[in-house]
């Protein structure tokens, strides 16, 4: 699957986003090392540090479907500018797989990749 598959996905899955307090809706789509793709929505709480993003939820749907080698991630908001995952989500997909692609994608669909051991470099790990 190209990269602008993985993209589209990841803007369409913004749709079953649930955020009604930071009203930022982002998606994700992470592709597994058999071609499957697992998308994500952040998903907020009136509590609000339940709040889980995007990129978790993918990666937990992959994890408990029995995949653990994640391929490429997309990360898309409805916002100018790249959508960059955050610090915990870093280390989340570092655990599966600290070299995998990461596409930050704006609204309009423009993306720039990235390695996520760039990222994250000199990651925690026991
Ligand atoms: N969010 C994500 O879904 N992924 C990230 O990497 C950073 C932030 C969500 C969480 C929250 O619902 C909203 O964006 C604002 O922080």
């Amino acid at each position: 699957m190209a990269d602008e598959e993985l993209v589209a996905q990841a803007l369409k899955a913004r749709e079953q986003a649930y955020a009604p307090y930071s009203g930022i809706r982002v998606g994700a789509a992470l592709k597994v090392r058999d071609g499957s793709v697992f998308t994500g929505a952040n998903v907020e709480n009136a509590s609000y540090g339940l709040t889980i993003c995007a990129e978790r939820v993918a990666a937990v749907k992959a994890v408990t479907a029995g995949h653990r080698e994640f391929v490429a991630i997309a990360v898309a908001w409805d916002r100018e500018g790249f959508c960059r995952p955050c610090g915990a989500c870093r280390q989340t997909l570092h655990e599966f797989s600290p070299v995998m692609r990461v596409l930050m994608v704006s609204a309009s669909g423009d993306y720039e990749a990235e390695n996520l051991a760039a990222l994250l470099p000199r990651a925690f790990n026991q």
